[in-house]
């Protein structure tokens, strides 16, 4: 029998569900979650000194991402999400001008050609048309900016039928791997369409977007990002993040 409070097409409907944002929110307050220990220590290294950087941020959720960025020195700093909810917590974090309500889907940048990074944190999986998004990304950047995309592993975005203990999956079966697209997913109570992408499908729409890669991180376990160790050594069983660096070429 199903739990679920809703069935969600469009990401920012499911994180606006009212169980759904605060469940998340404490989710991301756990000790040594996987967001800390895993994505953004490879994300930090991938975006590099901030100092004086331009940071676009699209998918910016609750913008702790923003403020840490700007506590590194970003020269600037433009948040783009689709949630209220989410945005209105960024809003307390941010300076709430620099913050931008849309759907990335049809999104466009009201400034091409500024940024000298874009982040795109845990959200592509939300969207159909990743080259459509690269597009855009690759008309935001200065020449030589950096794009950073952390998105779910692909082994496990065809592999949500397992069951998760303390964020570590056990019983879980990779499932029909090479058929891509949208994959109905139950998480904090309620129902998400994510899109399945296999590794070569990322690394082949960066290169067409013309955004040559420059990193990938599968979100290798570092012992010194946890604080209990036996986390660190669970976190070694199965990939959860993807991390990709990319550059728009300076000509
Ligand atoms: C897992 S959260 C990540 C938030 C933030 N990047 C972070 O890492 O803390 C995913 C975010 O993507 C946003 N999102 C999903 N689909 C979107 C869409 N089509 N347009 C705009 N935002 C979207 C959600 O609203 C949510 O805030």
């Amino acid at each position: 029998m199903s739990t679920t409070t809703g069935t969600y097409g469009y990401g920012p409907d499911f994180y606006d569900d009212e169980q759904v944002f605060p469940r998340y929110q404490e989710a991301r307050a756990a000790t040594d979650e996987g967001n800390a220990t895993l994505e953004e220590p490879h994300v930090t290294e991938f975006a590099g000194d901030l100092r004086g950087r331009s940071v676009l941020d699209l998918g910016c959720g609750d913008g702790r991402f923003g403020a840490s960025a700007l506590a590194a020195g970003a020269r600037r700093y433009h948040g783009v999400d689709g949630s209220a909810r989410m945005l209105a917590l960024a809003a307390t974090r941010l300076d709430p001008g620099t913050l931008e309500k849309a759907d990335l889907t049809t999104w466009k940048s009201a400034e091409p050609g500024v940024w000298d990074v874009v982040t795109a944190r845990m959200v592509v999986h939300y969207l159909d048309d990743l080259p459509a998004l690269l597009g855009e990304v690759r008309r935001c950047l200065t020449p030589g900016g950096t794009l950073v995309i952390s998105v779910e592993h692909p082994v496990v975005t065809c592999a949500y039928d397992g069951d998760w203990h303390d964020g570590v999956p056990s019983e879980m079966r990779v499932r029909n791997y090479f058929d891509e697209g949208p994959r109905d997913c139950e998480w904090l109570g309620a129902s998400v369409r994510k899109v399945h992408r296999t590794l070569e499908t990322y690394v082949g729409a960066l290169a067409g977007a013309g955004l040559p890669l420059t990193g990938l991180s599968e979100g290798r376990p570092r012992p010194e990002n946890f604080r209990d160790p036996r986390t660190g050594t669970a976190r070694r069983a199965v990939p959860t993040y993807l991390v990709l660096q990319a550059r728009k070429p300076t000509a």
